[in-house]
């Protein structure tokens, strides 16, 4: 028979990421109805706290989805599409296709720029799409979790704009990790997840819907994601679904936390992280397979060296360190390891901890690597 969990398990994969300790007492507190007036109190708050911490623009509605990060993805979709609308969507990995046939079925007719995967999209590329075949939609992938790249949002935004598109940004893997302007940078509606940079559970997914995003809503055929219906229940106190409390109370617990760390900081933390796992690995004579400045510093993606088995690996860091990392998607099964690095998962001790594992499991698999070499180099970049 099954049972629970009796290990920790070091989440260091594409996400979950580990949940921080108060997020996890957060989970214990009384479970109280959908529309208690402690509940609607924290919505409030968490509302607040959303539209700020995505720096929204005033007039905003920033809400929680209940659901992982695809019922964000599908939030922004049902609300921003209808058939016939014309949707442009960045393809630059597994998460941009996902979008492409989510937006394909609530009916949009969809055009593409797709990228080689470990690459960032070239905005040039876009504008010349959009030039020849307008959009009233822009879908991008901003931390594409398959390949590890950052894909230049702003800028990629502002040519959308420039051709009077909307856009539906994907910061799954980016919110609370990357810096990310909601208002700034002129994005229409924006969503994300609760695992990953954020370090609570899986089963919210923050969203928010700009003015503009607002402005040019559908009707939306689904009528669980329906913005109006959910704005209802967020703002008008009118019953829509029987919201969890309990991930409620873990959200708002995680948004504290953001606050209280600070955004630059925690970005800075991230970047900080990213780069001494960097030099381990380096030092190891292990790469990542983006480009410098494609770089995320929230999931690295690491190039298995020619020879290893990458399955194998993984599964040493699991049954001997009790740590887990992610294996590649589609095209890039077998080629890379997906490490995550994000939000209480992004630590120093863990950089250390799983440098020391993975040479123990490239020694396993008969790899040369330098004794001790990724955590000294580690050690000293920690120092600068
Ligand atoms: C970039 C990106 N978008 C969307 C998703 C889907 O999120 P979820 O698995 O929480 O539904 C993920 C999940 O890893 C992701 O990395």
């Amino acid at each position: 028979m099954a049972s629970l969990p009796q290990t920790e398990r070091i989440l260091l994969g594409p996400g979950p990421s580990l949940a921080s300790p108060r997020v996890m007492r957060a989970l214990a507190a009384p479970v109280v109805s959908h529309l208690d007036p402690q509940m609607v109190a924290l919505l409030d708050d968490v509302r607040e706290r959303l539209v700020r911490l995505f720096r929204a623009p005033e007039g905003s509605f920033a809400l929680a989805v209940s659901g992982t990060g695809t019922s964000g993805m599908e939030t922004a979709v049902a609300n921003l599409v209808q058939p016939g609308t014309r949707a442009h969507v960045v393809v630059t990995g597994y998460f941009g296709e996902r979008l492409a046939q989510m937006l394909d079925r609530y009916g949009a007719t969809v055009t593409r720029t797709d990228v080689e995967w470990g690459r960032a999209c070239d905005p040039a590329a876009v504008r010349a799409a959009l030039k020849t075949q307008p959009a009233d939609v822009v879908a991008m992938v901003h931390a594409e979790t398959s390949t590890g790249v950052l894909n230049p949002v702003e800028a990629l935004a502002a040519v959308a704009r420039e051709q009077g598109a909307v856009t539906i940004v994907d910061a799954v893997t980016s919110f609370g990790g990357h810096p990310l302007e909601v208002g700034p940078w002129g994005l229409g509606a924006v969503y994300s997840c609760s695992q990953k940079c954020l370090s609570a559970p899986s089963g919210l997914a923050p969203v928010v819907f700009t003015p503009e995003a607002r402005a040019r809503a559908v009707k939306s055929r689904s009528f669980y994601f329906d913005l109006a219906l959910l704005e209802d229940y967020w703002v008008r106190r009118k019953y829509h679904h029987t919201m969890s409390s309990t991930l409620v109370y873990a959200l708002h617990e995680a948004l504290a936390a953001v606050d209280e760390e600070g955004l630059q900081a925690r970005w800075a933390r991230h970047e900080r992280h990213h780069r001494i796992l960097l030099a381990g690995l380096e030092a190891m004579g292990l790469s990542v397979l983006p480009p410098a400045g494609e770089r995320l510093w929230t999931l690295n993606a690491v190039t298995v060296p020619a020879g290893v088995d990458e399955a194998a690996v993984r599964k040493l860091l699991l049954t001997e360190f009790q740590m887990e990392i992610g294996s590649g998607l589609g095209p890039l099964a077998g080629r890379i390891w997906r490490v995550g690095l994000m939000g209480a998962s992004s630590a120093p001790h863990l950089i250390l901890l799983f440098l020391g594992a993975l040479e123990r499991a490239l020694r396993a698999q008969g790899v040369k690597v330098p004794p001790g070499a990724g955590t000294a180099a580690a050690v000293a970049a920690m120092a600068n």
